[in-house]
């Protein structure tokens, strides 16, 4: 797998530079994306629930809050300072253990095992995998961190339908055989294969671009199974329901019920 770790230290300063956006974007309990889709399938896939959980990657600490609410205790990192200190903030009267910590700095995951709480139940990264520039160091030490045979949930742009910036939405109209005229909305991907390095925007009106990092199923999956994961669960949803009040905009994933923008998957390490 290509190695953007050069790009790791302006991906971290746009992560800052957006902060104030974002968390005004996800608000205490997480945007309608994170509500409907990433967290319900999240909390699935770490059922039983475990007494400790170690998240990754943060953001505002909304799916940190959720699971604190559930009875867990929660260490949350993020390398972001701002993002940290948004979460902070929000998390008036909430007993979680917060710390700052970038996802490809192998020195720092080794920390990890150390930590109050560790060796942790499980693990979790929502939303973040595309937006780290190097994955490997994450499979490499997690391990170390975790209970063994724990899972590690985490969640992404679905690297086949959504895969960042690259992705174009289109609205057809359609003559059906029975002569009506209906409208449907799909998909064009035109460069599954063409991963590395991109630049787009995570929300409309963001103070700055963010480097993306596209990685297909095969270099995502191999760089963990190599490291000795395997894949125990996945989910794929899409927006069934019509999204969130969205609808006058027709060209949105709120029209793609048969769609999933979105990946959840669970590995698990086999020690
Ligand atoms: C799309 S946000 C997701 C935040 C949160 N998990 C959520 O679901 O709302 C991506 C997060 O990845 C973090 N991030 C990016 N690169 C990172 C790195 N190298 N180490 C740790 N966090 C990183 C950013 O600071 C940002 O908080």
């Amino acid at each position: 797998m290509a190695d953007y770790s050069d790009h790791n230290a302006e991906s971290l300063a746009a992560w800052d530079q957006n902060a104030e956006f974002w968390d005004e974007a996800q608000g205490d309990e997480g945007n309608y994306w994170q509500r409907t889709l990433v967290f319900p399938n999240t909390l699935d896939l770490l059922q039983p629930l475990p007494t400790t959980v170690l998240e990754i990657a943060c953001g505002n600490g909304n799916f940190a809050r959720q699971l604190s609410r559930l009875g867990v205790s929660v260490t949350a990192t993020d390398g972001s300072s701002a993002q940290l200190q948004a979460a902070l903030s929000r998390s008036e009267g909430y007993h979680l253990n917060w710390i700052q910590l970038d996802a490809t700095d192998r020195s720092q995951l080794a920390t990890l095992a150390g930590a109050r709480h560790a060796p942790f139940g499980a693990a979790v990264c929502n939303m973040a995998l595309m937006d780290i520039a190097e994955v490997t160091p994450l499979f490499d030490m997690l391990p170390l961190a975790l209970v063994e045979g724990a899972p590690f949930v985490f969640s992404i742009l679905h690297p086949t339908f959504n895969p960042g910036p690259q992705v174009r939405l289109f609205r057809e109209r359609i003559e059906t055989p029975d002569g009506r005229l209906i409208e449907e909305s799909g998909v064009r991907i035109t460069g599954y294969h063409d991963t590395g390095l991109q630049y787009g925007i995570a929300v409309v009106g963001q103070p700055t671009i963010q480097p993306y990092f596209h990685r297909t199923l095969t270099e995502l999956f191999s760089a963990a199974f190599e490291r000795g994961w395997v894949l125990d669960g996945i989910r794929e949803p899409a927006i069934i329901d019509g999204g969130d009040g969205d609808a006058e905009q027709r060209l949105s994933w709120d029209h793609m019920p048969s769609i999933p923008p979105v990946m959840v998957a669970r590995l698990r390490h086999r020690g």
